[in-house]
């Protein structure tokens, strides 16, 4: 029987956009059949952050072990395989055309479609691995170390970004935060774990919101932080201890994760209130943050809202929520040519209303017919040319 009788179909996905190489196996956009993630936190963090270079160089070790280890994982071979789906963007130039070139190779090899995925688009997707019954229309709040997004999601393939970031992104100011404080890298998982047993209140933090906007802007809570550090630090020296009788450890990386907390949940909380959606998704890394999970699900239960988070691994990147989003686009006919190139901006919303809408039952496919040509690529260079 074919795949296309069998009603199954398993995308490759592929994701190197940032400091992870990763591949995975995903069943029809929702069953995750295998998913390998090589992680470069301990290369980069004896800097501090994320060094392009060196992320490109792993990328390029890692990529094939990774690919062959999903397919192993899931016992697999290309022959089994649907369809190659690859972050093109946003993300760090050098390490997304890694994985681009890695798709482009077993797509051209294979004989396989090429189906480029925005990064974003993979984050928002994670949420139908997590439960398989979400189906749009649905709110999604993407909060990593690039992005806090508000995006409604009215169908598989489009979005409507709602709100953004006007300056630094929460993941940005918790690894910034950590660092100024000597915690290391990656800051928000030990911002977190810092803050067990803390006030947090210790000192005034600003939330910036602006009128008639969902807009985020942490610059100014990361400015104060610091600020309040230098403060805490002199009265640190005075006593002759690390931290001052008056702030911990604890409290400051309390207060700190607290306010950025309360700006997610209020501006989420009012986008809820005004587009009346009745689910809410949450994606990306900072979205594992445990204090950030309980205070939506205290906002989402007193609204009636359906939420739904990812476990942690899968807030955090990786290729399953790659492949499934790369498997929604398949259905909707998006595909990339072989000149497709890594876009280090990529926005969200250029895919949308490029693509049928696609409703999802699990009817068969016709995998030979001919989809439209969907040079991510080449659109935004020319876009790039005209502006
Ligand atoms: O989604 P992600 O893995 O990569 C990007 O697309 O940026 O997000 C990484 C970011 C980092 O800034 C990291 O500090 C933050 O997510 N992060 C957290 C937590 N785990 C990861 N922030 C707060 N609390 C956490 N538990
Ligand atoms: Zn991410």
């Amino acid at each position: 029987m074919s795949k296309e009788e069998i009603g199954s179909h398993l995308i490759l996905g592929i994701e190197t956009s940032c400091d992870e190489t990763a591949a995975a196996v995903v069943e029809n956009g929702v069953t995750i059949v295998s998913s390998v993630v090589a992680s470069q936190i301990d290369l980069h963090a004896a800097y501090g952050g994320v060094v392009p270079e060196i992320a490109s160089r792993e990328h390029v070790k890692s990529i094939l072990p990774v690919i062959d280890r999903a397919l192993k994982d899931a016992d697999k071979t290309l022959d089994d395989i649907t369809a190659v789906a690859v972050t093109y963007g946003p993300g760090l130039v050098g390490a997304l055309l890694v994985g681009v070139s890695a798709a482009k190779g077993l797509a051209a090899a294979a004989g396989l479609p090429l189906i480029p995925v925005n990064h974003l688009e993979g984050h928002i997707a994670a949420s139908y691995l997590t439960d398989k019954t979400l189906v749009p229309p649905f709110l999604c709040l993407i909060v990593s170390g690039g992005h806090a997004t508000l995006v409604e999601v009215p169908s598989y393939t489009r979005y409507r970004t709602l709100a953004q970031t006007r300056d630094d992104a929460p993941g940005e100011a918790f690894d910034k935060i950590a660092r100024s404080i000597g915690l290391g890298y990656p800051g928000g998982p030990l911002i977190e774990r810092a803050s067990s047993g803390g006030r947090c209140d210790v000192f005034y933090l600003p939330v910036t919101h602006f009128p008639d906007s969902y807009d985020f802007s942490f610059s100014g809570v990361k400015t104060a932080a610091i600020n309040a550090f230098r403060k805490i630090e002199r009265e640190a020296e005075r006593e002759s201890a690390p931290w001052p009788s008056s702030c911990s450890q604890a409290d400051f990386a309390a207060t700190f994760q607290a306010a950025i907390v309360q700006a997610l949940t209020a501006h989420t909380a009012a986008a809820l209130d005004d587009t009346g959606h009745k689910t809410l998704a949450l994606g990306g890394g900072v979205s594992a943050n445990r204090k950030l999970r309980e205070s939506m699900r205290a906002m989402a239960s007193s609204r009636g809202v359906r939420l739904i988070i990812p476990p942690p691994a899968y807030c955090t990147d990786n290729a399953a929520m790659i492949a499934s989003a790369g498997y929604f686009a398949w259905r909707a006919g998006r595909r990339a040519a072989l000149d497709l190139n890594a876009v280090p901006m990529a926005e969200l919303d250029e895919i949308a209303g490029q693509e049928e809408e696609i409703s999802v039952e699990r009817e068969s496919v016709d995998l030979h017919k001919q989809a439209p040509d969907w040079r991510v690529g080449q659109e935004v260079a020319e876009r790039g040319e005209r502006e």
